[in-house]
């Protein structure tokens, strides 16, 4: 064979190569037990610095990484699909183990999704859903259900006014729009108070999970609607922002307007043991760890589960007041 007579030595050193490397794999590969944790390399795609949420929900999955021995890549999209979108392109070219990431909103995945796929990255889906009808284009979705979230704050103000028969006027203060949780937890809280017609949601407006987002739409939404009873935010940081205009147009919040929110950060905790806030529906941003374990029975070929859901609670005052001391985050 030409090949053999002009690039004998080579072909032959390249067979020995092929076959050590074959060794290699099958040695410390997928048959043989785990990769060493140190070898394993993570994309991580974070949607931004939003909320303190977000900031506690980083800074759980970095040390939980770190912990673990396992270098992590990190990118902030700054609540922006493209950037995020970027990101994952970047992980899939520098040929990561395994992408992780939490959707901005949630369409418009699956083209990126797939190109993940066809280079046999696995996904994994951390906090927000995305909404593609492929469930194969990610390998496990890790974080809370939000539409349970919206319907415990639903519930909460279904029993605070059970003996009132007037009207009350409510002003909900979005999350992203398009993102998993502004979407479920609109929906969560809609479909509870529907079996009373007394719950009206006068004005509902995006502040975009920001404290500044929560204070502008609040500031303007009660010009147009001084008859509010009751602010639904989507989270803490726009309930604090909604508070600060309340006490500016010389309300008291807590008080003359009700104040439900979502996630528990220290500072809503805080405010609703204060009085300020009167119910929080927890939100757990302490993803790290089980994220590690997805990722290394990932990267050892064994079964993951499609859905792992978080495990929450809710506040009242009292209960903010005596979980304060211990509060992580
Ligand atoms: O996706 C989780 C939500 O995103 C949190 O409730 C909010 O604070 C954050 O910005």
């Amino acid at each position: 064979m030409v090949v053999k007579k002009i690039f004998g030595p080579v072909a032959a050193i390249g067979v020995l190569v092929l076959a050590l490397t074959g060794c290699a794999q099958s040695g410390g590969g997928e048959s043989d037990g785990p990769k060493d944790p140190g070898d394993i390399v993570v994309g991580f795609a974070q949607v931004g610095a939003e909320s303190g949420w977000r900031t506690a929900n980083t800074t759980d999955i970095k040390a939980a990484f770190e912990e673990a021995g396992i270098p992590l890549k990190f990118s902030d999209a700054q609540q922006k699909q493209e950037n995020q979108i970027k990101a994952i392109r970047s992980y899939i070219q520098q040929g990561v183990d395994v992408i992780a990431f939490s959707p901005v909103i949630e369409s418009g995945w699956d083209a990126v999704l797939k190109e993940a796929k066809d280079a046999e990255i696995p996904v994994v889906l951390t906090d927000r859903a995305v909404d593609s009808k492929d469930d194969s284009l990610y390998v496990s979705f890790l974080g809370s259900d939000f539409i349970e979230e919206g319907k415990k704050a639903g519930e909460w103000l279904v029993e605070e006014y059970a003996d009132s028969t007037d009207p009350v006027n409510i002003i909900q203060l979005e999350g992203t729009t398009g993102a998993a949780p502004a979407l479920d937890r609109a929906e969560g809280f809609a479909d509870v108070i529907a079996a009373d017609e007394k719950f009206q949601v006068v004005a509902s407006q995006t502040g975009d999970f920001t404290r500044a987002g929560g204070k502008q739409v609040t500031e303007a939404l009660l010009k147009s609607n001084p008859d509010v009873n009751v602010i639904y935010a989507h989270n803490d940081d726009m309930g604090l922002g909604a508070i600060e205009a309340i006490e500016a147009a010389g309300l008291v919040p807590g008080t003359d307007i009700k104040i439900i929110t979502v996630d528990a950060v220290k500072d809503g905790m805080q405010a609703l043991a204060d009085g300020k806030i009167n119910f929080i529906v927890e939100c757990s941003p302490l993803l790290g760890k089980q994220l590690v374990e997805i990722v290394e029975k990932v990267v050892a070929g064994e079964e993951v589960e499609k859905r792992i859901i978080t495990e929450e609670t809710t506040f009242t005052q009292e209960q903010a007041i005596e979980a304060l001391p211990d509060r992580q985050y």
